[in-house]
């Protein structure tokens, strides 16, 4: 009998790609990508991104879906059937418990930023009704971030959307969200590009974007560039493993994974194409905007353009939706492992997860505010989680689940589980996760810690 998943499973080949998406797609993609590829040289940065997406981001996108298919389990659980099954040692669940605390983390500053992007989205829809407008969008973010009242507020609200769809579980939750959701994205992305071509200045953006100064590449930038990597591709914390773990048998591993990483690529290039012929186009120079290049830039030209309210109201609700199908992913895993270990109800389980999440999110409200003396490593505490979580935890969660699908995996179970594909495309994955990619991880890696 075929095994399946205690917490539900993906009713087609289409399910899981939505979902698969729909966790990849996200601030990554249009808050993150667009600010570190204008503040790391553009076309540079883009190419050493592609590169890390091609050479480590699939191929340990298709060793993370696999592993969750082969073991049906959340993660740890998974780890642990799988260790017994091959006599690997035990040191492998660590790649669990990585993940478990890298999702945490995330989810805690990722919430916050979903919260600015559901407090954008109330501005504009108030503006529609006859509201202020957002005349000063330095002042209107800056007021943002000053008030932990209001952050704290939106950051609640935010996670309370993600604990309403995770808790109603895989079918009925995170399935059917997506369904309806990234169509929704996709359509909205494609009116704000198509837009952007009327501004006149897509060439001067796709310039900006795909142009590279190879001045700009040096070890940070590389780090950016492939921490950004496993952040887009939401890798190395067990999230596509738990995905996998509720696909059904008979679909192919390594083309829904090439689809879903050729998508998230695609979406975080249009993004692009969105937002910087608008942002030239009203003369900001793109450089150095930093995490608020989108929320100081745009609403500047959403507020003389025509229908600019429609405009603005149509792109917070965009980065919206993107983070909220991400912040399910993040959720989910820690969630099925209480389920599974603790006996928990889902709906009791997400909550707490949830909770302890906002309340580490705390500090990255604080960090904007009555914390934002508090400096290490010449980051604020927002910044420390994500080099912690984004730039050290992901890489190095990444770099096990690669050598352990290669080194640890019987190869019978590699073969099952990639059934179809040619001789030679599992030969070339097959070295690539157990030699190439570990050892671009680690060099990156070294140059963050040394
Ligand atoms: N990929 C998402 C984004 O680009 C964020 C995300 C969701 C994520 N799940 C993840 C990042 C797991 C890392 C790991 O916004």
């Amino acid at each position: 009998m075929e095994k399946t998943s205690i917490h539900g499973m993906w009713s087609s080949r289409t399910a899981f790609i939505l979902a698969a998406t729909g966790s990849a797609v996200g601030l990554g993609n249009i808050w993150r990508f667009p600010y570190l590829a204008s503040d790391n040289g553009g076309g540079a940065f883009v190419l050493v991104y592609l590169m890390c997406i091609a050479l480590v981001g699939l191929p340990i996108l298709i060793a993370e879906i696999l592993i969750g298919r082969h073991g049906r389990r959340s993660p740890i659980t998974t780890l642990a059937a799988l260790t017994r099954e091959t006599g690997a040692a035990k040191g492998w669940i660590s790649i669990g418990w990585i993940g478990i605390v890298a999702g945490i983390l995330i989810l805690s500053f990722y919430s916050v930023v979903g919260g600015w992007t559901l407090h954008y989205s109330w501005l504009y829809l108030m503006q529609a009704f006859g509201g202020a407008h957002i005349t000063d969008p330095a002042a209107t973010f800056s007021d943002l971030l000053a008030n932990p009242w209001e952050l704290a507020g939106w950051h609640a609200v935010f996670m309370g959307l993600t604990v309403g769809v995770v808790g109603l579980g895989v079918e009925k939750g995170l399935e059917r969200a997506v369904r309806f959701l990234m169509p929704a994205l996709l359509l909205t992305l494609l009116a704000l590009v198509a837009y952007g071509a009327t501004t006149g200045h897509l060439g001067k953006a796709a310039s900006f974007l795909f142009e590279p100064d190879f001045s700009k590449v040096n070890a940070g930038m590389m780090m950016s560039a492939m921490g950004q990597a496993f952040f887009s591709l939401s890798l190395g914390m067990c999230t596509m493993m738990t995905y996998g773990a509720y696909l059904p048998k008979d679909i192919s591993i390594p083309k829904t994974g090439a689809i879903v990483a050729l998508a998230d690529t695609a979406i975080a290039l249009l993004a692009g194409l969105a937002i910087f012929p608008i942002v030239i186009g009203f003369g900001i120079d793109p450089h150095g905007g930093g995490p608020g290049l989108i929320f100081t830039s745009l609403p500047l030209a959403f507020d003389v353009m025509t229908g600019g309210v429609i405009y603005g109201l149509m792109f917070f609700g965009l980065l919206f939706v993107a983070a909220w199908t991400s912040s399910i992913s993040l959720l989910e895993p820690a969630t099925a492992f209480l389920v599974e270990r603790r006996g928990i109800a889902r709906k009791r389980g997400s909550l707490m997860v949830a909770g302890l999440c906002w309340l580490i999110g705390l500090a990255t409200v604080f960090s904007f505010n009555i914390w934002s003396h508090v400096r290490m490593l010449d980051r604020d505490l927002m910044g420390l989680i994500e080099l912690v979580a984004n730039d050290i935890m992901l890489p190095l969660g990444g770099l096990l689940i690669a050598l352990f699908a290669g080194w640890a995996l019987k190869e019978t179970v590699l073969r099952e589980q990639l059934a179809g594909i040619s001789p030679a495309v599992f030969t070339t994955w097959r070295w690539v996760v157990r030699i190439v990619a570990p050892l671009l991880v680690l060099m990156v890696l070294l140059n963050v810690v040394l």
